[in-house]
């Protein structure tokens, strides 16, 4: 999710760390840190909260010279992005100094068993734990490579890692697992990253890791290896393309890249999170609360734009499934409108960056009327996630694009594990359907990348309906929410006017707008409203607006009503507005390129809106 760099050589390697950090922030980092180890053998590191551009200025040249070194810029899962959390994080006798991407899933196990060993902690990052394994590791055996193999044995979750040590201070042992990482071969130099916008103006010769390997990188040569010790060989590949390239990994957009990152983005929303056999949810951060949710009376959902569309379908999730009666508010609007709020109440509040002012406020309203106040959070350390009782990381890594996509469908997963949570706990759930859906979120990812891998497809429509002035998204139930968000989707990014309707709603006064010029999304999956939604479906067709649905592949039938049909796997009805959103999202992107417009950066808008 963050930024690593290293490099082994004969130069001085801070301006090229710096230098790194730098072409690494685009994904907007919170934290920065360098270790060098100098010619006695002795490593010195500064670590601070900040951009790059902020903190370098602190970096001490004098002392941090030497030729080998590792940076980090940090986007936090694990503790707030201050100055303590940040990397590189070392174990409690210095030897060791680690930066790391990912998260350590069984960090408390293995910090439980540290501390009765003795180890002591002091910062509250996964990272400073894998460092302490290492070190327990090298104290038995004398070795980091040894003991960076043992570590990376014990360890659960995902991680891009490059580590040093003090005790031998002549190499850099890198590994990885579910976070990319790179070397470049230079002229007596290699230069590690996470990315290789931070290697390509060192050399073009570059060998990725994969997923399992480690390598121990010398000044004079390195060797990979599995983490079981095998040996691997690999030739270095020629990287052919440009710095802007790179940093939007080959993707034209921003927006593009984060709608294709979501098989991974969802998985890390649940990864570590449920039981798949027996469909247990356990959430840590929501320990403390898990009585008052389960026995909660009422619920209130609250966000703005994206956020509050999701808390549209954690209405029909929580009332669905929980039986728990849940009403859900515009952030802008409840604290205006003197809601009616006790201490039994519990208030969910949904924000991407943590820092929406509308949704902050409501926060501080609820929390004055006493109420229980959870976050469904994705940026860590941000001002709500700080500031609710209690909440639960969405976990989908840097937003940028100002239209949110993989926010959106991760803030479902996290409704839905909320969901399963409380309804395994209140036996609303029959353990069947429990264990039905835990298995399904298994298949998730395979089907999301089914989606993403049609993207072409969403070409020829966008340019059919370019021009359009209007567009209307129709849904029921759990897509009804999923309507609306494919609506403000287009609206900013394509400047298209667009609504989205319950579509039963529609013949009560959006059907006269239809004619032969008016498109219409229908979110039409074979659940138990498709009668309804085909009926609705011919109301449409009959004053002759154009259909485009989004369907299940094995449904046949739709081709007669549609004039596109959108295909979407089937899935359990709780993930089912996690598949049909894409379409959409591919939909307004491939619509608004076909008009030119600044997808990324779209006219009026701002990512994180901190005024009310
Ligand atoms: C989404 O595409 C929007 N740009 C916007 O509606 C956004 O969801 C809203 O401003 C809330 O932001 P937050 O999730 O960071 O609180
Ligand atoms: N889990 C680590 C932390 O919270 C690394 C996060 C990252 O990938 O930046 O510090």
């Amino acid at each position: 999710m963050c930024g690593i760099v290293g490099y082994i050589g004969k130069r001085n390697s801070l301006n090229i760390l710096i230098d790194g950090l730098k072409r690494l922030e685009y994904r907007g980092y919170d934290s920065v840190g360098i270790a060098v180890i100098n010619d006695e053998n002795n490593t010195n590191f500064f670590k601070k909260a900040g951009k790059v551009k902020d903190v370098e200025e602190e970096f001490d040249r004098e002392i941090l010279q030497g030729s080998i070194g590792i940076g980090h810029t940090r986007w936090a899962t694990h503790g707030e992005p201050n100055d303590n959390n940040a990397h590189p994080h070392s174990d409690d006798n210095r030897n060791i100094y680690l930066v790391h991407n990912g998260i350590i899933e069984n960090y408390t196990t293995i910090k439980k068993k540290l501390i009765i060993e003795g180890f002591t902690f002091s910062t509250d990052t996964d990272t400073e734990v894998l460092a302490n394994l290492i070190e327990y590791y090298f104290r038995i055996k004398n070795s980091i490579e040894i003991a960076v193999r043992l570590a990376l044995n014990e360890v659960e979750g995902t991680y891009g890692l490059a580590c040093i040590c003090n005790k031998e201070p002549d190499k850099i042992i890198i590994a990885r697992l579910g976070s990319p990482l790179m070397f470049g071969l230079g002229k007596d130099e290699i230069i590690v990253s996470s990315d290789a916008a931070a290697i390509i103006n060192h050399t073009k010769n570059v060998i990725y890791l994969e997923d399992g390997e480690m390598a121990i990188l010398r000044r004079d040569g390195f060797q990979i290896k599995t983490i079981q010790d095998e040996d691997i060989f690999r030739e270095a590949q020629k990287i052919e393309f440009n710095l802007e390239e790179i940093e939007k990994g080959g993707f034209e957009h921003f927006m593009l890249k984060e709608i294709c990152e979501q098989p991974d983005t969802v998985q890390n929303t649940y990864r570590g999170r449920i039981n798949f056999e027996t469909g247990l949810v356990k959430l840590g951060g929501l320990d403390s609360v898990a009585e008052k949710l389960i026995n909660a009376k009422r619920i209130i959902i609250t966000g703005c734009g994206t956020a509050w569309h999701a808390g549209l379908v954690g209405e029909y999730m929580l009332e669905q499934y929980c039986r728990i009666p849940t009403e859900v508010e515009y952030a802008s609007e409840f604290r205006y409108r003197n809601p009616i709020i006790n201490q039994e109440d519990i208030v969910i509040l949904i924000s991407q960056s943590g820092e929406t002012a509308d949704t902050r406020a409501a926060m501080k309203e609820a929390q004055k009327l006493g109420a229980t106040t959870i976050g469904i959070v994705n940026v860590v350390g941000s001002t709500i996630a700080r500031e609710v009782d209690a909440g639960t990381y969405i976990h989908a890594g840097p937003e940028i694009g100002v239209a949110s996509t993989k926010a959106f469908t991760c803030q479902l997963m996290s409704l839905a594990l909320i969901t399963l949570m409380i309804g395994k706990n209140k036996n609303t759930i029959p353990d069947s359907e429990l264990m039905k859906i835990a298995s399904e979120l298994k298949n998730l990812p395979e089907k999301i990348q089914s989606i993403i891998e049609k993207r072409n497809d969403y070409k020829f429509i966008a340019d059919e309906f370019k021009d359009s002035r209007n567009f209307l998204y129709l849904g029921r139930g759990f897509n009804f929410p999923v309507a609306l968000e494919g609506a403000l989707k287009l609206k900013e990014i394509s400047y298209i006017h667009a609504e989205g309707y319950p579509a039963a709603e529609m013949k009560h006064g959006p059907i006269a707008l239809i004619d032969e010029n008016m498109p219409v999304v229908f979110i039409a999956p074979k659940d138990s409203t498709y009668d309804k939604i085909i009926s609705n479906i011919e109301e449409i067709k009959a004053r002759r607006g154009k259909i485009i649905t989004i369907a299940n592949e094995d449904d046949d039938e739709i081709k007669n009503y549609s004039d596109y049909v959108l295909r979407v796997p089937k899935t359990v009805p709780i993930f089912a507005p996690i598949l049909n959103s894409i379409p959409l999202q591919f939909l307004s992107y491939y619509i608004a390129t076909a008009r030119n417009c600044n997808v990324d950066q779209p006219r009026n808008l701002a990512k994180s809106v901190t005024v009310e």
